[in-house]
């Protein structure tokens, strides 16, 4: 458990690199439901944190919060990427500093191919990916680039919903539940793709109910159980930890 008081620590770096995304007791409600009750934790530049919880436990709510899309309500607490106030933005100007979230259903926008797919999250001026570097990391997608979106296979659009953020110069990487109804071969598939994602050394929060494959891929671990923070620490403490598992994630 990181239980550090970081107001005594040094300024903004530590040997193991740059403090980068910091959540500051995040309260978040839909209406009247009170659902991420007072979440913390940080991030260095270049981490992966596997967001993990049960069912229910709040998880797509603390990304969608640090989206900035509208539901649910941030009521308290704050959130810096560097030293930006990330509370305070709306949730296109999270979008266009680099907050990308590709929720579950992935989004991808019906009618259209692959390739314009990538030109409508290339937000004017062209500031992310270029198409050719996004179809060098996805030789698939270059090879359907012409295809329809919706036409494409669930691991398929999931590699077009991962392309679409990097187009958008991506800052902070909010993945939920990307193994999410796909057959085993092509989670291995987006398990590369998002190794891939982990040497550009993009900092990478990712929701998952496949814990296990998640914790392989991320260098921390956060659970939520009912909206609160119940372990902070190394994925690798947590594939150590059978108890902790068993408790919290029942696998
Ligand atoms: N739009 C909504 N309106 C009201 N309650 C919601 C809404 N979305 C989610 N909830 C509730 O918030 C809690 C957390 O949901 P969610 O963040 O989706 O959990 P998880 O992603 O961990 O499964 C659940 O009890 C869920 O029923
Ligand atoms: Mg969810």
């Amino acid at each position: 458990m990181s239980t550090t008081d970081t107001a005594t620590l040094p300024a903004d770096t530590t040997a193991e690199g740059e403090r980068f995304l910091k959540v500051d007791d995040i309260h978040a409600y839909y209406g009247e439901s009170y659902i991420v009750q007072g979440v913390s934790f940080e991030l260095r530049k270049g981490e992966i944190l596997a967001l993990l919880g049960r069912n229910g436990a709040g998880k797509t709510s603390t990304l969608r919060s640090l989206a900035r899309v509208g539901t649910p309500d941030l009521k308290k607490g704050e959130i810096w990427l560097a030293d930006l106030p990330v509370h305070k933005l709306k949730a296109h100007e999270a979008a266009r500093k680099g907050i990308a979230l590709v929720p579950e259903d992935r989004r991808i926008i019906q009618g259209l191919t692959v390739e314009e797919n990538l030109d409508l999250a290339q937000i004017a001026p062209p500031i992310g990916w270029s198409k050719e570097r996004i179809f060098e990391l996805f030789p698939r997608l270059g090879e359907r680039r012409r295809q329809e979106g919706v036409t494409l296979s669930g691991g398929e659009q999931q590699m077009l919903a991962v392309a679409r953020a990097l187009a958008r110069d991506v800052e902070l990487f909010l993945l939920d539940e990307p193994y999410e109804g796909l057959a085993p071969v092509i989670v291995q598939e987006i398990e590369r793709t998002l190794e891939q994602i982990k040497a550009i050394g993009l900092t990478t929060i990712i929701v998952e109910q496949n814990a296990i494959a998640a914790l392989h891929l991320a260098d921390r671990a956060l659970i939520l159980d009912m909206g609160q923070v119940v372990f902070d620490g190394t994925a690798r403490e947590v594939l150590d930890n059978a108890e902790l598992r068993e408790q919290y994630l029942a696998v």
